[in-house]
Order: C-alpha cells, then sequence, then structure tokens
C-alpha cells in the first residue's frame, strides 16, 4: 500500500471522530438519552416483557426487606425518564430502593414510607449529607393532604416546585402485610377500601409531579376465595382517573426475584392442580404520564 493512501485514511478517521465531537447532543426534556446517538443505549429496555435474571445486589441493594423491588427496574426507569439532578418522589418507600439508585445515578430523591422503624433503617443507608442534600425521608401517609405539604416544603428546600418522577410500589393489596395501622394499604378490610387509598395516594402524586413528567406503577394481580383479582388494572384505572395517561403496561418475571416461592414450588404446582389456577410468574410495571392529551372520546 502506498504511504500516502495510508495518511488519507487516518485523515479521514480523524475527521470523522471530531465530526462525531461536534455532533449536537439531541435529548428529550426528560432525559439525558442522546437520541442522536440512540443506537448505544443497548442496555435500554423499549419492549413490554422485562426479565431480570437475578437481583443485582451491588451499589448499596440487598434484598433486605420483604416486597422490596429489584433495582434494576430502578436503573432502567430513571435513565428513561429522569435526568441528572431531577427529583424522584416514591409514596412506598419501603427499604429505600428508589433512593439507593437515584444516588447511584447522581439523580435526587423524596421517600414517603409509613413505618417509622423503615424510615429509621433507610436513614442509615445514606451519609448525613446526603440527608440533607439529596435524599429526603419523611414518615407518614402518602394519601394524606398533611403529607403532600410536607413533600412540598422538601421540594421548595431542594430548589423544586414539583418532582420530576413518580414511583409508586403498593402493598399489592394484603399479601403481604406491613403494619397494623389503619393508614396502611396492605391493611384494608376490603380491596374496594385498598383501591379507595391508592386513588387518594395516586391523586397526591399527579398533584405532586410536573407536567409533562412520568410515573411508573409496580404492582401485581392476587387470588382470593378462589378467583382471580385484576389489582394491577384497577390500580391503572385510578391512575386515569386522577389524570394520568398510560404509556405502557410491561409484564415483568418475577420467577428468580422472589425468594419464597421458590423454596415452595411444589406445594404451589399442587395447588394450581388442585384448584384450576395458574401459578404467578409476572408482576406489571405501568408507565404513565402527567400530560395534557385528547381524551379517546374526542379522537373520534
Ligand atoms: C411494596 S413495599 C415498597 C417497597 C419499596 N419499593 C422497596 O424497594 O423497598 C410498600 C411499602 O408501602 C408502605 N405503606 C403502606 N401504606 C402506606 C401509606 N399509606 N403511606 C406510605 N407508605 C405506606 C409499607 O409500609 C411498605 O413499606
Amino acid at each position: 500500500m502506498p504511504v500516502n493512501s495510508n495518511k488519507s485514511k487516518k485523515t479521514t478517521e480523524v475527521k470523522k471522530s471530531l465530526l462525531e465531537v461536534v455532533k449536537p447532543v439531541k435529548t428529550k426534556p426528560y432525559n439525558d438519552i442522546d437520541l442522536n446517538n440512540w443506537k448505544l443505549y443497548e442496555n435500554i429496555k423499549t419492549g413490554t416483557w422485562w426479565e431480570f435474571s437475578s437481583r443485582d445486589n451491588t451499589k448499596g441493594h440487598s434484598y433486605d426487606y420483604h416486597g422490596n423491588y429489584i433495582p434494576q427496574i430502578a436503573t432502567q426507569l430513571f435513565t428513561r425518564y429522569t435526568k441528572k439532578d431531577d427529583i424522584v418522589l416514591d409514596l412506598f418507600f419501603g427499604s429505600g430502593t428508589s433512593g439507593i439508585e437515584a444516588r447511584n445515578m447522581e439523580r435526587r430523591c423524596i421517600g414517603v414510607e409509613l413505618k417509622q422503624e423503615m424510615v429509621d433503617y433507610v436513614s442509615s443507608k445514606f451519609t448525613p449529607k446526603e440527608l440533607v442534600v439529596d435524599v429526603n425521608i419523611i414518615q407518614g401517609d402518602s394519601a394524606s393532604p398533611e403529607t403532600k405539604e410536607k413533600v412540598k416544603s422538601r421540594l421548595e428546600i431542594m430548589g423544586k416546585k414539583q418532582a420530576q418522577f413518580l414511583v409508586l410500589h403498593p402493598p399489592y393489596d394484603d399479601i403481604i402485610k406491613f403494619s397494623d395501622k389503619k393508614e396502611d394499604l396492605s391493611n384494608c378490610a376490603t380491596t374496594e377500601e385498598f383501591y379507595e387509598l391508592f386513588k387518594k395516594v395516586a391523586l397526591n402524586g399527579y398533584d405532586l409531579l410536573e407536567q409533562n413528567r412520568f410515573a411508573a406503577l409496580i404492582i401485581g394481580d392476587k387470588y382470593a376465595n378462589s378467583r382471580y383479582i385484576s389489582l394491577g388494572f384497577e390500580c391503572q384505572k385510578r391512575m386515569e382517573e386522577v389524570g394520568f395517561v398510560t404509556k405502557a403496561v410491561i409484564v415483568k418475571n418475577i420467577t428468580g426475584n422472589e425468594k419464597a416461592k421458590g423454596k415452595t414450588a411444589n406445594l404451589w404446582r399442587y395447588r394450581a392442580l388442585n384448584g384450576g389456577f395458574n401459578i404467578f410468574e409476572h408482576e406489571y410495571i405501568m408507565i404513565f404520564q402527567k400530560t395534557k392529551l385528547k381524551s379517546i372520546k374526542e379522537k373520534h
């Protein structure tokens, strides 16, 4: 090969890389994904079927609370729907998965949790500085107007009027009972009451979220009294009733993410064969937006 040809090849490569450097970054107002380089984001899930082979137990995460969600859900959601420094509001904070992942990804977080002992425990996962600047944890009932006012004050301290992303991971009715408190969504006398309380939380979340921003509802269904109860779709209905627009319903494989069922798999199989039902292997991650869209009726 002539020497000059090598030189011109190098010059072309330099020109190409310079072009790549100056190519403008194209992002949406609600995330930092550079759409001009969209092919680089291979790890972002854009389908409606999510499967993770195991729970991520690194970077501060652990399976230390029965009912906490796997951190990969937060990683996916925060990448898609938040920008650096945005505030994630989680109204069922539990063991603080959203807060830990928010910090890992340089986002901020406000978490509300009913149980004081969980608030005390989760606080120990963050440094004193983080607890002032980046992660605000509130003990309270997320359905109440008082808690809404408290969240507003924390937002103000953090320099914002509203949050930029909302996470709702409520109890799946009474499947796991978290406390005996009357405000606890896992302690309702009936499933109707659970929906009523959920709707109040959803409305608070709607009011506390910035216009055009997104919310995620993580929820599973249940069986009771020999019948299937669609908690997920009923809660989706309540989200729509308070004003949210549904953007996606994702089905997530939960097998391998739950410890307890693995041990009793054979027992569940027998019960399923005996009772005519199927064993849950999925839950939902539903995505909503606070946006003004034409209603379905207006379209026709
Ligand atoms: C499914 S867990 C959330 C787990 C959390 N996403 C995590 O990763 O650790 C539901 C949480 O909601 C809390 N909770 C129930 N009712 C509540 C209410 N009215 N207000 C605030 N938190 C509530 C429960 O104590 C429980 O910790």
